[in-house]
């Protein structure tokens, strides 16, 4: 067997930057013109004709594109928006910020997105918004829960920080809700470092653009150069979440490369299950028909009854076969302050958290990499 104790260690995640980025960076530098302006103004753009959505804003990071979509959706005290609890802290976080309670429900066994039927059944008078999250980039039942949501006259927000480019049933992640939110966070599939990106309904992101420059009626590109003019009103109670352009400059290349991501992604998650299929007490992620997946992450799940835990696993990888791995996530409802707020067990997060290893699956892996990964799952004696 090689001696993999000498090699490099393989990160988890890496982003893939590349000249192209570089040089438009550089551009945005030698421009004149450093925050939100005119890439931030085609990156919009781009992504809002990708998706066939009214409108997009492209800000500092998905958590200010969700505390956006809150404010702009009206959401606050007295309010309760259900969401999952196998997610990140971002949309809770921000819920809480706008005086509103989040109110955590199970995910499905399969694709661990929110599930309709305990969302359905957490209802009541107070609810205002569903917030779904397309877990690792496998989408949720979108058109279930836009019924849903109408049904019930709630708004539908995604929170599609994994999701960017996947699809089900021909709808993309990100343009079924009333609104949704991206992440270009520097693991996700493009990156700008930090950015975020608010799309949906042209009523609401124009509020949302409004509540990101401080509540004032113009932007300071429309007040800039020849068109210079001191004033200006405030007319919201805003904040400053907007995305410099020496950012979204960023984002505008890698937007170009998007495509061809994520079939790379799906090509090492094709890969990956092929060989390793089979293993007792490894179950792989699967991808329900119709959906075209994201492949943020590449889930596999080790069984309770596996010889070892998932934690040993992870820690085997890393000592032994210098691997890095990540787990998503720690549920919401047992971290800090959420803690009370549980009154029922959430089975399938539970489960996930226990079990859940995200392997690495990025477009800059080489094949040796991927091999890497498998030999070392295959290496380890998954029966007693
Ligand atoms: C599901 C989910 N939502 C929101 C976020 C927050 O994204 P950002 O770091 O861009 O604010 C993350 C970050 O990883 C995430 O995983």
């Amino acid at each position: 067997m090689t001696d993999t104790s000498t090699l490099p260690f393989l990160p988890w995640n890496r982003p893939s930057i590349g000249d192209e980025e570089i040089a438009e960076v550089t551009d945005t530098l030698r421009s004149g013109w450093l925050t939100h302006g005119p890439k931030a103004a085609r990156f919009e753009e781009v992504v809002r004709d990708a998706l066939g959505v009214e409108d997009a804003f492209a800000v500092s990071s998905c958590t200010a594109a969700l505390h956006l979509a809150f404010l702009a959706a009206g959401i606050g005290p007295g309010d309760e928006v259900i969401t999952p609890s196998l997610t990140f802290c971002a949309a809770p976080n921000a819920l809480l910020q706008t005086g509103a309670r989040p109110v955590f429900v199970d995910v499905e066994p399969v694709t661990y997105n929110i599930d309709p039927a305990a969302t359905e059944a957490a209802i009541t008078e107070h609810t205002k918004a569903i917030v779904v999250m397309h877990y690792g980039g496998h989408p949720c039942d979108l058109l279930a829960f836009r019924k849903l949501a109408d049904d019930h006259q709630l708004l539908l927000i995604e929170d599609a920080a994994h999701a960017l480019h996947a699809s089900r049933d021909g709808h993309r992640a990100g343009s079924v809700g009333d609104l949704a939110a991206f992440s270009f966070y520097a693991n996700k599939v493009i990156t700008t470092g930090e950015g975020g990106m608010l799309v949906g309904r042209a009523d609401l992101v124009q509020r949302a653009r409004l509540l990101g420059r401080h509540g004032l009626d113009s932007s300071v590109w429309q007040r800039h150069g020849t068109r210079s003019t001191a004033h200006y009103e405030v007319t919201a109670p805003g904040l400053k979440y907007v995305m410099p352009d020496v950012t979204a400059a960023l984002g505008v290349q890698q937007f170009r490369k998007l495509a061809a991501f994520t079939s790379r992604r799906a090509e090492i998650a094709g890969t990956y299950a092929s060989a390793l299929t089979g293993l007792p007490g490894l179950a792989l992620p699967a991808v329900l028909p119709g959906v075209e997946h994201g492949w943020f992450l590449y889930s596999v799940f080790i069984s309770d009854t596996a010889p070892f835990t998932r934690d040993e696993v992870a820690k085997l990888l890393k000592d032994r076969h210098h691997i890095g791995t990540s787990q998503h996530f720690r549920p919401v409802h047992e971290l800090g302050i959420y803690r009370q707020d549980l009154e029922r067990r959430l089975a399938v997060t539970e489960a996930a958290a226990r079990q859940q290893l995200s392997l690495p699956c990025y477009p800059d892996m080489t094949t040796q990499e991927v091999d890497r990964v498998i030999d070392a799952l295959r290496s380890i004696r998954w029966t007693d």
